[in-house]
């Protein structure tokens, strides 16, 4: 089975993380997925960035939750990384949608819900979703399994995956009783024989954020379902001996 290969934040190495041309860059590469968080502004908007503040990758300061989209769509998002990125703005989930409109992959979505200050965050995604791009593979991840069961009732078709840092004592049951189909593991915990075991059992696994090509290779031979990585092309070129 070929490892699939989705870009973490886009193409987090090379571009600024959770943009547009990020996404843009992942889609060049040729990646099989895309992995991106998502969070609501003040006024309910479904929005792509990674931290709970914007102070890491904008100029701005602040919790994003305290900002309409109005005023998010103010800051830059690109600076911080390369001032040839200056000008870029924190992406809609609907404005991904449509750049990915043609993405033949799978699309990985994050709810950053750890403190559960998004009430209707999965309700909200749901219905974007299914307006904008029903046809289109999704997986729902969270390191907030709540989240992912609320996913479920919302839309019980939704195929969801937990996040983990290690393995479960009871990793098949409660895979199950989520209703989740693949465990997202950090790489420490999926490069082991916890990978096979829930192969075994039917649960794929992804595992994340594998940037060495080492990694990248042990990730290869050992047949994991997918692994998220900052470094697509790099990963995508090495699948290639394989
Ligand atoms: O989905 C895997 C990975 O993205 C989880 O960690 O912190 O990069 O969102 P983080
Ligand atoms: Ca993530």
């Amino acid at each position: 089975m070929r490892t699939a290969i989705f870009a973490h934040r886009g193409s987090k190495a090379n571009r600024p993380e959770n943009t547009l041309s990020a996404f843009e860059e992942a889609m060049r590469v040729g990646s099989d997925g895309i992995e991106l968080d998502v969070h609501l502004t003040k006024d309910q908007e479904v929005v792509v960035m990674h931290d709970e503040k914007v102070n890491r990758t904008t100029d701005g300061k602040g919790q994003i939750k305290n900002f309409t989209l109005k005023e998010l769509k103010e800051l830059d998002a690109g600076v911080w990384f390369s001032p040839q990125f200056r000008g870029e703005r924190v992406p809609t989930l609907k404005e991904v949608l449509d750049l990915l409109s043609g993405f033949p992959g799978i699309l990985n979505i994050e709810f950053k819900t750890d403190r559960n200050i998004y009430p209707g965050i999965e309700e909200k995604t749901a219905r974007l979703i299914g307006s904008l791009r029903p046809e289109l593979p999704v997986v729902y991840s969270s390191f907030n399994h709540e989240s992912l069961i609320r996913m479920r009732r919302v839309d019980p078709s939704a195929d969801v995956a937990l996040l983990l840092w290690e393995r479960l004592a009871d990793p098949w049951r409660y895979t199950e009783q989520v209703g989740a189909s693949a465990q997202h593991l950090w790489e420490p915990s999926a490069l082991s024989e916890t990978a096979a075991q829930l192969q075994q059992h039917g649960i794929k696994v992804r595992a994340w954020t594998v940037n060495k090509p080492k990694n990248m290779q042990r990730t290869f031979e050992m047949g994991i379902d997918a692994m998220i990585t900052d470094y697509p092309e790099v990963a995508l070129d090495l699948r290639k001996s394989f």
